[in-house]
């Protein structure tokens, strides 16, 4: 998050991407490029070099990635631009764990340098299933395609990175037996996003609302990130996941820890770094009884979303008909610091719900009723600061106001910021500015190895308390609702409820 981002163009390098036969390649990754070309932040000097088991050649993939972008682009691609992005883009076949692949990598690798000017700087982009990072990991290592000698050697890991504590533990010393720390960019795609980015701006920019940001003004934190779709295909991957892992350790706990760091001595990597560790080792780790009453786990039936009727999830492919995986998640977390001690952070996650929508809701403390005798409290409105990450970015105060009329009657009314409005749409898959970052080595929206395990550490022992609960009776929701009723439940016993949000 340096000023010189918007100066300059990324080093010249070349991506190369394991997987690149697959999904994200086409729909996020070279789409992504692409805008970073039209913005011109893309070095003259680049090139992609695709690494994946299918059989195809040079030709063939320029081919299918010519056609793959006309459905994924985010504008409308201009034919000359692309034309000469498509000369840039490359192929190998291979098997990740065969050494020999490494052998004509590092060949290819020397021809596209002297071809595309490249100076011998590569990143690497994981986009594998995550069994192969340690293998790829080893193997470049072993071929010496890491070690960096008046060039750089960056590597992306996508998610998930590790499946609990351990794995995730093991992971990194694994990595680190290869790489430095600082050639380690493990990617977070919510921190792409640029409502997230804003978090920082909006608490540490802004003179009005850190005073009141603090367990003195805030009754409670409500975060949601709420999906329609449902498992879409992914089945055999999210059977073996559920929203604890695909969703909670990585993407919520990036939103609760900006959300709720202190300010970091910079925007630098390691001073935001740092200071969301630290807000993520506050947080109360909960025992096996609190498991029981903080956590809800919830999973879909057969229902209906905006009209359309759904599947249980339990009928969707590769997925158990008796699966326990949950689809929903609600937590209730404390703060272990001067911050926030007393303020309960409410989480909640799920698919198949009535809409898409990603917010923060902060919720401002009650005044003190003295002057509002006669008005039940239910009807005081609380003043909410809405953070809305997606979709309709924005940010909106709800305060009371006086309904006009003789007698004083409040009413609760909405101050709206939309980004749209002012700073009109780009075009965007989420991925442009962390490609971007890592060609300029900057890895302040990347997650470093402690943040990635101290996310495990919270969550590991909720899954421990699961497994070793007898089996959930699933489903527990129907598609098209707000999950299962404990999680209502969940805030009523603290007198509080979800913010209503409209589909
Ligand atoms: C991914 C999860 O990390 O994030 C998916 O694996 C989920 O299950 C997706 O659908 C949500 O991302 P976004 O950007 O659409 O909110």
């Amino acid at each position: 998050m340096t000023d010189e981002r918007l100066n300059r163009p990324g080093d010249p390098c070349v991506m190369v991407i394991f997987g690149a036969a697959g999904d994200l390649t086409k729909r996020k990754l070279i789409p992504a490029l692409y805008n970073l070309v039209q913005s011109n932040l893309l070095p003259k000097e680049f090139a992609v070099v695709g690494v994946a088991r299918a059989q195809m050649s040079t030709d063939d993939f320029r081919q299918k990635m010519s056609r793959d972008i006309h459905e994924f682009a985010t504008s409308s691609v201009d034919a000359q631009l692309w034309d000469s992005f498509e000369k840039r883009l490359y192929y190998l076949s291979g098997e990740f764990q065969d050494p020999s692949t490494y052998e004509q990598l590092q060949e290819l690798l020397a021809t596209v340098d002297q071809e595309c000017g490249t100076r011998g700087n590569y990143l690497y982009y994981l986009a594998t299933a995550p069994n192969f990072f340690n293998d790829i990991m080893w193997q470049l290592g072993t071929a010496g395609l890491a070690r960096e000698e008046g060039t750089w050697r960056r590597v992306i890991i996508e998610k998930p990175f590790g499946h609990d504590f351990d794995s995730a533990r093991a992971l990194n010393k694994n990595i680190s037996s290869v790489l430095k720390e600082s050639q380690i960019y493990r990617i977070d795609h919510y921190l792409g996003k640029e409502t997230v980015q804003n978090i920082l701006v909006f608490r540490f920019g802004n003179g009005l609302f850190e005073p009141v940001w603090n367990r003195r003004y805030i009754d409670h934190v409500q975060i949601t990130v709420a999906e329609s779709v449902g498992v879409e295909g992914r089945g055999g991957y999210y059977e073996g996941a559920g929203a604890l892992r695909d969703m909670v350790q990585n993407h919520m706990f990036q939103l609760l820890a900006l959300m709720a760091m202190e300010p970091p001595l910079s925007f630098e990597a390691d001073a935001v770094r740092d200071e969301k560790s630290k807000l993520l080792r506050a947080i109360q780790p909960l025992s096996p009884e609190e498991v029981l009453t903080q956590t809800v786990r919830g999973q879909y039936g057969v229902g209906t979303v905006k009209g359309s009727s759904v599947p249980a999830y339990r009928t969707e492919s590769r997925v158990a008909p008796d699966s326990g995986t949950e689809t929903f998640v609600a937590l209730k977390l404390m703060l272990d610091n001067w911050r926030w001690a007393g303020v309960p952070f409410y989480l909640r996650t799920g698919k198949a719900l009535p809409s898409r929508v990603t917010e923060i809701a902060i919720q401002f403390k009650h005044v003190p009723f003295l002057l509002f005798r006669q008005t039940p409290v239910e009807q005081l409105t609380p003043n909410f600061l809405v953070l809305r990450i997606q979709p309709n970015e924005g940010i909106s105060l709800q305060f009371g106001a006086k309904v006009p009329g003789p007698s004083v009657r409040m009413g609760a009314v909405q101050m709206d910021f939309e980004y749209a409005d002012y700073f009109g749409t780009q075009p965007s898959t989420g991925y442009e500015t962390l490609l971007y970052d890592c060609m300029i080595g900057d890895a302040t929206l990347f997650q470093r190895a402690d943040n990635v395990e101290i996310g495990w550490s919270v969550v590991t022992p909720i899954l421990d308390v699961w497994k070793a609960l007898p089996p959930r009776s699933f489903p527990n929701y129907a598609a098209g609702t707000w999950g299962p009723k404990e999680a209502f439940d969940l805030l009523e016993r603290d007198g509080r409820q979800w913010r209503r949000i409209d589909p």
